[in-house]
């Protein structure tokens, strides 16, 4: 039995063991996988120790993506893009690390809820952690256009021009203040953190364009007033993040196991109705 585990602070709250077990069950590899609470200030020793207890793998969640950044010998290009580590992988001394948020994100837009993105208007509202994992996967979809939309409108600027050098400056992407966010967007999604603290970015209802998705990219807080938000400028397609939670999983599991799960039936099971 392979040992995995999820650290974090606090972690009760974390559904990824759930996750992995119902992957490990449909998939017929045998994995025991747990929650680790990390002491604050106590991210590396408490890692080290679950190693030489032999353990394969970690997911990583707040506050330690950094810690985990700070941790690994080879970090893939996702994780160097975010800036923070969301999965890590143990052989020998060397510790692999990724950062599937981005993907898991764009996979659960594109797939699960048939959100093609090439060709469209996509506004991101935040410019902090998850929206840089979230940038380069949005624009491999090759968008029409990309705004980022943030409060402190230097962080948007910068993270806008560091997503057109990655990418070559095939698709346009603009930084912005929420006041100067004009035009209507095929695809909003919002990653700042204010779901957590039920509060919501100032932006206008005109930018959901007919048909259109929002998306925010917390999980389990139903309603958020970025949805409802949503929701009084009709907008029929609203969404939180479970997908993308069960959508990442997927990708460390496939990562660490070889083999990708499926994931219609955990969403189901972990799927909060947004009221
Ligand atoms: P994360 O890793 O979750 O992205 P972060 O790096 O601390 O967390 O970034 C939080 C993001 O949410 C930032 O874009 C922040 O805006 P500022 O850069 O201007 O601080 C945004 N944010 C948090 N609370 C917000 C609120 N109440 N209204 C608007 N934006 C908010």
């Amino acid at each position: 039995t392979d040992r995995y585990a999820v650290i974090g602070n606090p972690i009760e709250q974390s559904k990824s063991p759930l996750i992995h077990m119902a992957f490990a069950q449909v998939t017929g590899q045998d994995i025991e996988y747990s929650k680790v609470l990390g002491p604050l200030g106590g991210f590396a020793p408490t890692v080290d120790a679950f190693r030489a207890a032999g353990g394969k793998g970690m997911n990583v969640t707040a506050p330690f993506k950094l810690d985990a950044f700070a941790y690994a010998t080879d970090l893939a290009p996702s994780a160097r893009m975010a800036g923070a580590v969301n999965a890590m992988k143990f052989e020998g001394d060397r510790v692999y690390a990724e950062n599937f948020d981005g993907v898991g994100l764009v996979r659960d837009v594109v797939h699960n809820l048939d959100f093609a993105l090439r060709g469209k208007r996509v506004l991101i509202l935040g410019a902090g952690g998850a929206t840089r994992g979230a940038l380069l996967p949005l624009l491999a979809q090759a968008p029409a256009e990309v705004v980022v939309a943030n409060r402190t409108v230097s962080k948007a600027q910068e993270l806008a021009a560091l997503a057109l050098a990655h990418q070559g400056g095939t698709v346009p992407v603009h930084g912005l203040g929420y006041e100067d966010v004009t035009g209507a967007f095929d695809v909003v999604l919002n990653a700042t953190s204010s779901s957590l603290t039920a509060q919501m970015p100032p932006l206008s209802a005109t930018a959901f364009a007919p048909g259109c998705l929002a998306y925010d990219l917390t999980y389990g807080k139903g309603l958020t007033p970025f949805l409802h938000l949503a929701r009084q400028a009709g907008v029929a397609h609203l969404a939180d993040g479970v997908g993308m939670l069960a959508e990442q999983a997927a990708e460390a599991f496939a990562w660490w196991r070889g083999v990708r799960p499926d994931t219609r039936s955990v969403i189901a099971q972990i799927t909060v109705p947004l009221v």
